[in-house]
């Protein structure tokens, strides 16, 4: 009987699944009180975390609720709308069938389908309904009207509840600008600060805002008067003036936030692009926005928010959500075009490989604003149209070893010791939880050194990208043709560190091939290192740079006042290739290269050979670098018939549609030029004509560029009748 109840009880949660289709399209969503309300133009729906619908309220006909907002702290839900002269209802936030208080006659939302920005801002003394909106009621001949207002939200407060003024003054920030679209914002709880951002847009030109306010003042003027506000530039490449969407990433330092910003060209693959700001100090102010009363309305001063990193680059993203994970910073992406993406930055917001972590089979937009699952944080909520769907941001199950755990390069995955899974920390109730460390964009899993001691004694020091919360079980084996290697006089391996004091007699003559096997409790590592030795590295034909990138990777130490490769002193001296060589670039001569054209730049997504590429002070280009939006390891393509100004390349075949950026490599590693080719799909099959015959597949080859397009249908059917 307990069984069949357990089944039930499975059964009931199961129904919900991870999807909810509505009746109609999702003009917003909140989440409030561990619930999801969902508004649709007909419902309102107060959905518990796992999408299980509880309670619903329908909307009356001729009217469109316009303000959603949830009062955690007086559990109600605020709801707004048109209907008639405007209305303001609060419902009770664990059953919003429940009405608590219904005021008519006043219009708090915009009153056309708008963008507009509402929530709750204040401290526990005095809470503030903040509404950010145009004022379609301002007559035009108004010179200055309001785009900012404080609201009350107790009956309790001086004036009653949604009252405009309070302590006798009026709360709002007036603004000369007419076209304003105020896009998102939020308050920040300690201290209690108030940021919006809008996009404006004069005869002149468009600019993107920050509006800040100190919310922890007690009256209405007095937070209004400390507006400061800021125009906020994306980005150095190419202006993009609009803000479609943003998100506030959590930091212990500071205020950082990051951006989506479009150029409002669709047929740009980088049309728009996402960018991080430190708005912790917005000081200053713009034109044409103040407080009320303040005449002329609002200063030029010179306040522009640069980016501190451009992260990612798409034809059209349209929401963006972020976690953080210690250092790590996990970014969640919508795309136009229907796809959720994760996006990992480390410390110094360089990102790692972006994950497709849902695809939309029909490209419906991602609606602006995503929720992360307000109970556990490892799910996130998607709207796409019609649709709710909650999708999970974790998913280290997929990884069996350890090994491949660590190349998910995933801070939020890592390696459960007493479950022997991948899993989250808090999965892993053991205290050894193997994760990636803060550099880990920038490591291997395995890197060595090889070093003399002053008694002139070589050993090799392994040491793994790993950290662990615990102190996990760690050996390591060195082997060269199934013989141990070391010596046995080397001290006991620390976690993730070892060493192998290397025999005398060694000859290193051409690189010796050593296998090293590193246990982590169960799990078991193989790797081939090349070892050589560090002082016969002195190839005088090749150039420095190469050289000391050469020395580097082979876990020896570069002297820069001696251009000399040598062996290291012990563990820890190694540095970065970019680090120990980047000054050796420069003494690289070369003319730089430059890219004018690129025939074709359309092609199948079989690829295309003997791509002609025209460009200047092609002599030193030793290879084409291809890059796909999601890709993350370029695809690298070697070159033929060059002279100085063209030279050939293949395109190889591409998964998906889209668009890549080509680039010219030279021999330094460093990439000039970024050309886009367009991958589009193949022509669609109509008919095959019966007089083309086949039997042998190495007739096949549908990278040649002599096939006609039929070819390409061809191939499909060969492809499939075997
Ligand atoms: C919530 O707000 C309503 C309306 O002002 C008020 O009557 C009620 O006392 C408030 N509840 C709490 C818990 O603050
Ligand atoms: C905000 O206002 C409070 C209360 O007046 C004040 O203590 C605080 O310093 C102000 N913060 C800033 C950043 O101006
Ligand atoms: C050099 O390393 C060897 C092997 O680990 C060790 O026996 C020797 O004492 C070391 N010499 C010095 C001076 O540290
Ligand atoms: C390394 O190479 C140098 C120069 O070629 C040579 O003198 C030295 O004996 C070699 N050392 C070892 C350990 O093989
Ligand atoms: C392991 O080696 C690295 C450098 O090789 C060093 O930075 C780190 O402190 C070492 N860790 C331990 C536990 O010895």
């Amino acid at each position: 009987m307990r069984r069949l109840l357990g089944i039930l009880v499975l059964l009931k949660y199961c129904i919900c699944g991870d999807v909810q289709d509505f009746d109609g399209d999702i003009k917003d969503f909140v989440v409030g009180n561990s619930k999801l309300f969902v508004l649709t133009d007909h419902r309102l729906h107060q959905m518990r975390h796992d999408l299980y619908e509880e309670k619903r309220k329908d909307i009356t006909e001729h009217n469109r609720v316009n303000i959603l907002v949830p009062f955690d702290a007086n559990s109600t839900l605020i709801t707004c709308g048109t209907l008639k002269d405007g209305y303001c209802e609060v419902l009770d936030i664990n059953d919003i069938t429940n009405s608590i208080y219904y005021e008519s006659n006043i219009l708090i939302g915009p009153r056309q389908d708008e963008k507009s920005v509402a929530f709750i801002a204040g401290t526990s003394s005095s809470r503030y309904l903040l509404v950010g909106k145009k004022d379609d009621d301002a007559k035009y001949q108004d010179t200055s009207y309001s785009v900012v207002t404080l609201w009350n939200t107790l009956q309790s407060q001086a004036g009653g509840i949604f009252s405009i003024f309070s302590q006798g003054s009026i709360g709002s920030i007036q603004s000369t600008v007419r076209d304003v679209e105020f896009v998102d914002g939020f308050q920040r709880v300690s201290p209690s600060e108030s940021y919006l951002f809008l996009n404006t847009k004069t005869d002149s030109e468009r600019k993107v805002l920050v509006l800040w306010m100190n919310s922890s003042k007690e009256k209405k003027r007095e937070i209004i008067k400390s507006l400061q506000a800021a125009t906020i530039r994306c980005c150095s490449d190419k202006a993009r003036p609009v803000l479609v969407a943003c998100t506030v990433i959590p930091s212990v330092n500071g205020v950082i936030w990051a951006g989506v910003f479009s150029a409002q060209n669709q047929q740009d693959p980088e049309n728009s692009a996402l960018a991080l700001y430190d708005i912790s100090n917005v000081k200053g102010r713009v034109k044409g926005f103040c407080a009320i009363g303040e005449t002329p309305c609002g200063s030029e001063s010179d306040t522009e928010l640069q980016p501190l990193s451009v992260v990612f680059k798409y034809s059209s993203m349209s929401a963006v959500a972020a976690v953080r994970s210690g250092s790590w910073i996990v970014l969640f992406i919508g795309t136009s075009d229907g796809q959720l993406i994760k996006l990992m930055l480390d410390e110094k917001f360089t990102p790692g490989c972006p994950t497709v972590l849902f695809k939309s089979d029909d490209e419906r937009a991602v609606f602006p604003r995503m929720h992360f699952d307000p109970v556990d944080f490892k799910h996130i909520y998607i709207a796409l149209r019609k649709q709710l769907r909650r999708v999970s941001v974790v998913l280290c199950a997929k990884y069996i070893t350890l090994k491949d755990c660590r190349a998910a390069l995933d801070p939020l995955c890592g390696w459960c010791v007493n479950t022997q899974r991948c899993s989250t920390q808090d999965e892993c109730s053991d205290t050894s939880w193997v994760s990636i460390p803060k550099n880990s964009l920038q490591t291997q899993l395995f890197s060595f050194q090889m070093a003399e001691n002053s008694s002139r004694k070589i050993s090799l020091h392994l040491s793994l990208s790993l950290e662990s919360t615990g102190n996990p079980a760690f050996s390591c084996t060195f082997t060269k043709e199934s013989d141990i290697l070391c010596d046995g006089s080397d001290p006991p391996a620390v976690f993730p560190n070892c060493s192998c004091s290397l025999p005398d007699q060694l000859q290193y003559t051409g690189g010796l091939r050593v296998s090293a096997t590193v246990n982590i409790e169960d799990q078991k590592i193989t790797e081939t290192l090349t070892l050589t030795n560090c002082s016969s590295i002195t190839d005088s034909l090749s150039a420095s740079h190469t050289q000391c990138v050469q020395c580097v990777s082979s876990g020896c130490h570069w002297s820069s006042s001696s251009k000399r490769c040598e062996w290291t002193h012990g563990p820890g001296e190694q540095l970065h290739i970019q680090d120990a060589c980047k000054n050796l670039l420069s003494e690289m001569v070369y003319n730089k290269p430059a890219i004018l054209s690129l025939e074709p730049n359309k092609v199948s997504f079989h690829g295309r050979n003997n791509v002609l590429l025209r460009g200047r002070n092609l002599e030193s280009v030793t290879k084409i670098r291809i890059q796909g939006d999601l890709d993350c390891i370029p695809k690298e393509s070697p070159v033929f018939d060059r002279s100085s100004d063209t030279l050939r390349f293949h395109i190889p075949p591409s998964g998906t549609k889209g668009t890549v950026k080509v680039c010219v490599v030279t021999p330094d590693d460093r990439c000039h030029g970024n050309s886009i080719i367009t991958y589009s799909s193949q022509p669609s099959c109509t008919g095959i004509q019966p007089t083309v015959s086949w039997s042998r597949s190495d007739h096949f080859r549908p990278l040649s560029d002599q096939l006609p397009h039929t070819c390409i249908c061809f191939s499909i059917i060969v492809g499939t009748s075997y």
